[in-house]
């Protein structure tokens, strides 16, 4: 799935969009955002312009200004591919919907793909994957865990947690709600199965095979966490082991969208999950787990057991 990006049907408003892009670049926003009301004018039922918009108004300062382009947009991304009801939501002008906003998510990672290593690993010093490797290598030899016959990973994107825990697995499979990630994940020829689905639908039904379930920076997509342990602990073999990441937030709410548009949970509330979807939490840490807009994003990395 692609967004409709590059041209708004009309030369001119196309042009005034450039020059939007030019000035947004360079750090104007506010005219930026005056120049893409122009071309918005020209071309009213551009999603991809509506969309330009709000962030160029957003970062500018002018909320208001971001959220009448958010209704705007919402009102012509009928598939959702815009996450427009997220932005809405996340600056408090609607409600998300539960669970993973699929459109946005799939289409987000489907242009991400392809620089999705160099700007995670390289720019962000991304550590989810290494953080999780070194916490169940610290478990396996306390449990006496030497491998796992079965494991699956939620959200493989290209693969990055496969890479880390391949030579420790019988049978690795990964899903993706993106093609494209999948496509990576499978260039790299690490995992036994690849399949692209939504790990809410995928595990429904799915008897209790795995050992190990893995989610590195996945259920920061998917809103609150009880929903998504109910639909994974019974794909877990009793005993067997879940390892995810989070990222945290201070105060009460147990979850709440962030401007980012990625999901922030409370560490009281996720405990609390954890131990009603009878998961015995064997380590629990805080650490940073990359950089966003040159800010640490603080989370929480879990790695808990299924009651045997
Ligand atoms: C930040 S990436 C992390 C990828 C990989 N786990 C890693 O650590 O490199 C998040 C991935 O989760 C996937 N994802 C998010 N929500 C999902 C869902 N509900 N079902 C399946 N995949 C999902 C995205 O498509 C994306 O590839």
């Amino acid at each position: 799935m692609t967004k409709a990006f590059h041209s708004s049907g009309d030369v001119i408003a196309d042009r005034r969009a450039g020059y939007a892009k030019m000035l947004a670049e360079g750090g104007d926003h506010g005219a930026a955002a005056d120049l893409m009301n122009q071309a918005l004018e020209l071309a009213p039922d551009w999603a991809a312009g509506w969309d330009l918009l709000g962030g160029y108004a957003e970062k500018s300062g002018d909320v208001s200004g971001a959220i009448s382009a958010w209704r705007h947009l919402e009102a012509l991304d009928d598939e959702g591919v815009f996450g427009a009801a997220l932005k809405l939501a996340a600056h408090g002008a609607g409600k998300a919907g539960t669970g993973t906003a699929v459109s946005y998510v799939e289409a987000l990672f489907d242009q991400y793909a392809p620089q999705f290593e160099e700007a995670l690993l390289g720019k962000l010093g991304y550590q989810v994957p290494a953080l999780l490797d070194t916490m169940l290598t610290v478990e396996m030899a306390k449990l006496g865990i030497e491998r796992f016959a079965d494991m699956l990973d939620l959200g493989c994107g290209t693969g990055l947690m496969g890479v880390r825990l391949r030579d420790r697995v019988d049978f690795l499979e990964g899903i993706d709600l993106s093609a494209a990630m999948v496509a990576e994940a499978r260039r790299r020829a690490n995992y036994d199965r690849l399949e692209k689905a939504e790990l809410v639908a995928f595990l429904a039904d799915r008897a209790p095979t795995a050992d190990l379930i893995t989610a590195a920076d996945v259920f920061i997509y998917c809103g609150a966490l009880p929903p998504v342990l109910a639909a994974v602990v019974p794909a877990l073999r009793p005993g067997g082991l879940l390892a995810f990441s989070l990222e945290a937030h201070d105060g009460e709410e147990p979850v709440f969208l962030r401007a980012s548009l990625r999901y922030a949970h409370g560490v009281a509330a996720t405990c609390q999950a954890l131990a009603d979807a009878g998961l015995e939490v064997l380590r629990f840490e805080m650490a940073t787990l990359r950089q966003d807009r040159g800010a640490p994003i603080g989370g929480m990395l879990v790695v808990a057991r299924k009651s045997a």
